[in-house]
């Protein structure tokens, strides 16, 4: 089974980068299913539903969230009524929405998909490594392939969860920093492993944003408003080959691939 990851979309350029580059690329190396986070999808700031139809129509399976998922009060509608849209599991019990899902793919298989969120360097959540351990033995009784988004700061903590999960997962990889990471591999259990998946949008950036207005923020401490950047677009995630029976992963490989000028 051949499963596509897309880090963080940022913004219209993120989002144009994943309809002009996705169809081609599940095409041409016959992607099985495909998760992106979207947490960045609308301006930079959180994810609406239009946005995600954008997102799902250019053939992304599951849409992954993270810190960013309040910033449009929109979201309460695809947390309420979206099935294939997760936000971190460890939010407090009764926040809206799920932090699990499943979906049967054409085939027949089916692949369940965990969002979690990190503490450290973060806002104060519930344990993700205890809700993570819980959950993914409830996923285990319905389907061995299983993919975790760790929206976290620290490596520390995401290296960590990916090693108390290898074995039990499929893929862990790690979203939020925007920067893509050099460390892929997999892990002795069979996990893939990706401290960072990198994002999906302009690099000419501070993450994403102009540099400008962020460069002006740290000299002078005062607020500024963070622009989406625009250029050097790149549609940044990972590959991961997957045998359906085992959930085991078979190879990773990290994907930046540019967005052509002009388009
Ligand atoms: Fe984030
Ligand atoms: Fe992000």
């Amino acid at each position: 089974m051949k499963l596509f990851f897309a880090g963080d979309i940022v913004g219209e350029p993120g989002r144009r980068a994943l309809r002009l580059l996705l169809p081609a690329m599940r095409e041409a190396l016959r992607l099985d299913v495909v998760v992106a986070n979207g947490e960045n999808s609308a301006g930079g700031n959180g994810i609406t539903p239009a946005t995600a139809a954008e997102i799902y129509a250019a053939g992304v399976d599951v849409i992954t969230t993270g810190d960013h998922l309040w910033d449009q009060r929109e979201v309460l509608a695809l947390l309420e009524k979206e099935p294939r849209f997760v936000r971190p599991i460890n939010y407090p019990p009764g926040t809206p929405g799920r932090g699990s899902t499943i979906v049967q793919l054409p085939g027949g298989c089916l692949i369940a998909v965990l969002n979690v969120q990190g503490r450290t360097f973060m806002s104060p959540m519930e344990n993700p490594f205890l809700l993570a351990k819980a959950e993914v033995e409830r996923l285990r009784e319905l389907t061995p392939v299983i993919l975790v988004d760790m929206h976290a700061e620290a490596t520390s903590e995401k290296i960590a969860l990916g090693r108390m999960l290898d074995g039990l997962v499929s893929v862990v990889v790690g979203t939020h920093t925007h920067v893509q990471t050099a460390d892929e591999q997999v892990f002795p259990g069979g996990t893939a492993f990706l401290t960072d998946a990198g994002f999906t949008g302009p690099h000419e950036s501070v993450l994403g944003r102009e540099i400008e207005p962020v460069l002006r923020r740290f000299l002078t401490g005062r607020p500024e408003r963070f622009e989406v950047a625009r250029a050097r677009v790149l549609l940044q995630g990972l590959l991961v080959d997957i045998d359906p029976a085992t959930g085991k992963a078979l190879g990773i490989r990290r994907v930046s691939e540019p967005l052509p000028d002009g388009t």
